[in-house]
């Protein structure tokens, strides 16, 4: 299964600088039970905003995917920070990261995530690779300049948790 996880505010933003434009723990703590035990892609400027707010180059207890143009020279420089089973593991593409996945961490590869910044959302959605989406609809109106691209149309989505401060719902392609 193939899944993409973003939070966005009412208008699509998702990200400010190269952070998080809100501070939702209880969203974060959502974000990791439920890619635990699975693979998590992600761009280079999100997993360095990752690595920023925790001061490790992987997400515990699951295999981590990063997509780079240069994926020797990252590869390289962070070979001293990684985990033997965790990576991080860099690529150049999300069909090469997925394959090399499926193919070299099977145990972790049945739930894979897709989880940003907005290039590699836009490549997911454009090249049909989604089973789902889950969506954390952050109530309100952030500041910040990274926006998830339109999809509203092709997609049906039920919430799977209400809070005060956002909804989240998961989202499956609309049936033809
Ligand atoms: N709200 C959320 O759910 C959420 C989730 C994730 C991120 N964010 C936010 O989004 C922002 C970061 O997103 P972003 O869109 O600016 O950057 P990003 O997608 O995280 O990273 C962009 C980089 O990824 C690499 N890349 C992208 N597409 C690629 C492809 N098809 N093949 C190979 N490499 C590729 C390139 O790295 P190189 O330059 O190394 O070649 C590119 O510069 C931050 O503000 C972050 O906090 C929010």
């Amino acid at each position: 299964m193939i899944t993409l996880i973003a939070a966005m505010d009412s208008e699509h933003l998702i990200g400010r600088g190269n952070e998080l434009p809100w501070d939702l723990p209880h969203d974060l703590k959502f974000f990791r039970e439920t890619t635990m035990g699975g693979t998590v892609i992600v761009g280079r400027k999100t997993w360095e905003s990752i690595k920023d707010r925790t001061g490790k180059a992987f997400l515990d207890g699951r295999v981590n995917f990063v997509l780079t143009r240069d994926p020797e020279k990252w590869q390289t420089e962070t070979a001293e920070q990684g985990d033997a089973v965790c990576g991080p593991y860099f690529e150049n593409s999300l069909e090469a990261a997925i394959e090399r996945t499926r193919k070299d961490h099977p145990d972790f590869a049945t739930e894979i995530f897709i989880a940003g910044g907005r290039g590699i959302y836009t490549h997911a959605l454009d090249g049909n690779l989604l089973d789902r989406m889950l969506i954390t609809h952050v109530r309100g109106q952030f500041e910040g300049d990274v926006y998830f691209p339109k999809f509203e149309g092709d997609w049906v989505g039920r919430v799977v948790e209400n809070a005060r401060e956002y909804r989240i719902f998961e989202y499956v392609p609309r049936p033809k």
